[in-house]
């Protein structure tokens, strides 16, 4: 039976080394939370990077038998591959230009090497596994070569591709060096999604200008092939985290965080560390409220979670200092002998603390400067069941797109996002409960199974479309 490969740079399980080992755990990031559910299904298979250097034979064949027998295939990077591939062309190079972060992008031969090489070693894992009739889905900007090294292999191949961070417009792309063969890599595919139509257009307009290839509804000619591309905003498993917020293990974190936080209202943010999620602008903007409001004080909290992310990566070690000050700062600022303004914790969650977060928040702070999707901003909705709750969401976050309902901000205006945490902590209830059950509706219909039927389902028609215009 045909299968599905999916491949990512990282696996939803990372290796971890502790003094008795290697240990085994979920990766962070929206991508291995999105797809969870999905790859083991059918014998599918997931391939990607555990997370850390193993060298020793020994170890590798260790980890690969125990990813085996959960599905998964490693693929072992090697701590020059990590630090060029991984946190230099991946992190240091395409993810701020895709951001709009061009100032922060370096531009180095080295990278660019190891990126091309790495695909390369992500398509001999690939090739091993799959099967002519097998179909290969391959996953976001760390990958953006290996569509085209994959069909150069299997010419008849069915290939899907997804980006799950935002395309930008031409203006960026060209200002990469390696803008033409990046752009080809991902035309490799038969099927090219993206979370928005803004995204897609800007893909398709990349193509026409720096490739010359003219695309009509979404179907690009690239020389002999066709390639659709198509946006399919990407869901979560809200069934999962609306029973989660029921278990009682999401209630007894729930009545924990009560107790710190006392009688104060809570204002919740969680996000990566990571300078896209507008973090020290969200807690300028908190200082500006209690500034403006000082009936909040004493009465409201933040509680900020940051979850640690490419912390060897020089921008955001800088980012982490830069909050670490901002918080100890206003904290100092404002702290009185009982209530502590800013709750700020660095580190990953498991998913009942996070439920009962969701659970006991009033508010959710989701104000990234830029964001593919943003998939806390849908586990904070699924996760409210009847609770009522406000969503205070970026319009640069691709869930603004769809979640119409929550207090929709310009991140870059302080103002206007201090105003609009006074607005949310005074809505009245009917409002947010009117508001929270539109936005339930909506993620509770257009899961992340739906995403990937969606997705499937297109990449079969493409195939035949293919076929009929070959014969055309
Ligand atoms: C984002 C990206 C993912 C990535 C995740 C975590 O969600 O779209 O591809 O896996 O961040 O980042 P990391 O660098 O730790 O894999």
């Amino acid at each position: 039976m045909p299968r599905t490969i999916i491949v990512s740079n990282r696996l939803p399980t990372k290796a971890q080394r502790t003094e008795e080992g290697l240990h085994f755990s979920p990766s962070e990031g929206g991508l291995a939370t999105g797809l969870g559910s999905i790859y083991r299904a059918d014998g599918n298979v997931w391939v990607g990077w555990p997370g850390v250097e193993i060298d020793d034979p020994e170890e590798q064949r260790y980890v690969t038998e125990e990813l085996r027998n959960d599905s998964m295939a490693p693929v072992f990077l090697t701590q020059d591959e990590i630090r060029d591939f991984y946190e230099g062309f991946s992190n240091e190079t395409l993810w701020p230009t895709f951001h709009y972060f061009s100032q922060y992008a370096v531009y180095d031969q080295t990278y660019w090497e190891a990126y091309v090489a790495v695909n390369e070693k992500f398509c001999q894992a690939v090739l091993e596994l799959a099967g002519p009739e097998d179909t290969i889905w391959v996953h976001d900007y760390q990958l953006l070569l290996l569509p085209q090294l994959l069909r150069q292999a299997r010419p008849e191949c069915s290939i899907g591709f997804f980006l799950h961070i935002p395309f930008p417009s031409h203006e960026l792309i060209r200002v990469l060096p390696w803008a033409k063969p990046l752009l080809e890599g991902m035309l490799g595919a038969d099927l090219i999604g993206f979370h928005t139509y803004g995204y897609m257009r800007h893909f398709l307009s990349s193509v026409a200008q720096i490739l010359g290839y003219p695309s009509q509804n979404g179907l690009i000619e690239a020389g002999q092939r066709s390639v659709l591309v198509d946006a399919f905003p990407m869901g979560i498993d809200y069934d999962k985290y609306a029973q989660v917020a029921e278990s009682a293990e999401a209630r007894a974190s729930e009545e924990l965080y009560r107790e710190a936080t006392g009688d104060a209202r809570v204002i919740l943010s969680i996000d990566r560390l990571d300078y896209t999620k507008g973090i020290a602008e969200r807690l300028r903007a908190y200082e500006l409220m209690l500034q403006q409001y000082p009936e909040w004080r004493e009465r409201v909290t933040l509680l900020m979670l940051v979850v640690p992310s490419r912390d060897q990566v020089e921008k955001y070690k800088e980012l982490k200092v830069e909050v670490d000050e901002l918080v100890g700062r206003i904290n100092a600022e404002y702290r009185t002998v009982g209530w502590t303004p800013i709750q700020y914790f660095y580190r990953s969650f498991p998913l009942e603390h996070l439920s009962g977060l969701y659970r006991l928040a009033e508010v959710a702070l989701v104000t990234p400067m830029r964001d593919g999707m943003n998939l806390v901003a849908k586990e904070f909705v699924a996760s409210k069941g009847e609770l009522p709750g406000v969503l205070i969401l970026s319009e640069r976050a691709g869930a603004a797109r769809e979640l119409s309902d929550a207090l929709i901000i310009n991140p870059t205006d302080t103002r206007q996002l201090a105003e609009a945490m006074h607005e949310a902590l005074v809505m009245p209830e009917d409002e947010q409960r009117l508001r929270m059950g539109n936005m339930q509706a909506l993620v509770s219909h257009y899961t992340v199974y739906h995403w990937v039927r969606l997705f499937m389902d297109r990449l079969t028609y493409i195939k035949i479309k293919q076929q009929t215009l070959a014969t055309e």
